[in-house]
């Protein structure tokens, strides 16, 4: 049994690593960015009232997250544990979270905080793109799909998102400062935090990850 969260910045890699991770421990990753993505395209009335937000680089509000990761973790598969990726980013989520792992009796194992500088992101970030059917993430120059615009797992159409344009990104940038960074104390203090340094390519921080897990 694994549970799992992947902190970080915007576009510190919490969805390449997720992947990996996720296939490693036979977990389902949950990214709340992706769902909330499948519900914009899909123009549900969740996806209705959070495009505004995520155009601007703001964070959807706490009750609307906190109503689709209840309904989220009720789905059986998490019955084997779970990744989250870009959830909680607030402290009122946080808190949210514990209760609902404290009724269900349930503890998390870590707190995995992916460390990467702003200069380095920016770079990753206008670089990167997304297959719009599975959601795997390339890079233009770190991780091209094998075929320009063609995703290498599903054959769906590899796209840059709405939010990654320079400005957009900055914004995202201080809203993660301001709103999502004092979560490193939160969960410091719980003593499952795990700081990883992003240095070398997603393989090597992938491989820091499992050493810090297994440790
Ligand atoms: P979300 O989708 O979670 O975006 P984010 O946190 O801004 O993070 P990203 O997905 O941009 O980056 P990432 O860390 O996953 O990096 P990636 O692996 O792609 O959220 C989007 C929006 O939804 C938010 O702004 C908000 O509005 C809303 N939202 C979501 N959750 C919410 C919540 N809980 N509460 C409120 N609102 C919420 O990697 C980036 C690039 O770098 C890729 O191109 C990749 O190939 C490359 N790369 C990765 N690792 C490496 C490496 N080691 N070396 C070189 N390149 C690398
Ligand atoms: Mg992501």
């Amino acid at each position: 049994m694994a549970r799992f969260i992947l902190l970080g910045p915007p576009g510190a890699g919490k969805g390449t690593q997720s992947v990996m991770i996720a296939e490693q421990y036979n977990i389902p990753h949950i990214s709340t960015g992706d769902i909330l993505r499948a519900n914009v395209k899909a123009e549900t009335p969740l996806g209705v009232l959070a495009k505004g937000y995520m155009d601007r680089g703001e964070l959807v509000p706490d009750s609307l997250i906190m109503d689709l990761v209840k309904d989220r973790l009720a789905e059986p598969d998490c019955e084997k544990g779970f990744l989250f990726d870009g959830f909680p980013r607030t402290v009122p989520q946080a808190e949210a979270l514990d209760a609902i792992l404290a009724d269900a009796g349930i503890e998390l194992d870590a707190v995995i905080d992916i460390r990467v500088d702003e200069d380095e992101l920016l770079k990753r970030m206008t670089g990167r793109r997304v297959c719009r059917q599975c959601g795997a993430p390339y890079h233009i120059v770190n991780m091209p799909p094998k075929k320009e615009g063609v995703c290498d797992l599903c054959g769906g159409e590899v796209y840059q998102r709405a939010d990654d344009t320079e400005e957009t990104v900055k914004n995202r940038f201080k809203v993660y400062n301001e709103q999502t960074l004092p979560l490193t104390d939160y969960y410091a203090r719980t003593g499952k935090l795990v700081p990883i340094e992003s240095a070398g390519g997603p393989k090597d921080v992938f491989e820091a990850i499992i050493r810090e897990l297994e440790a």
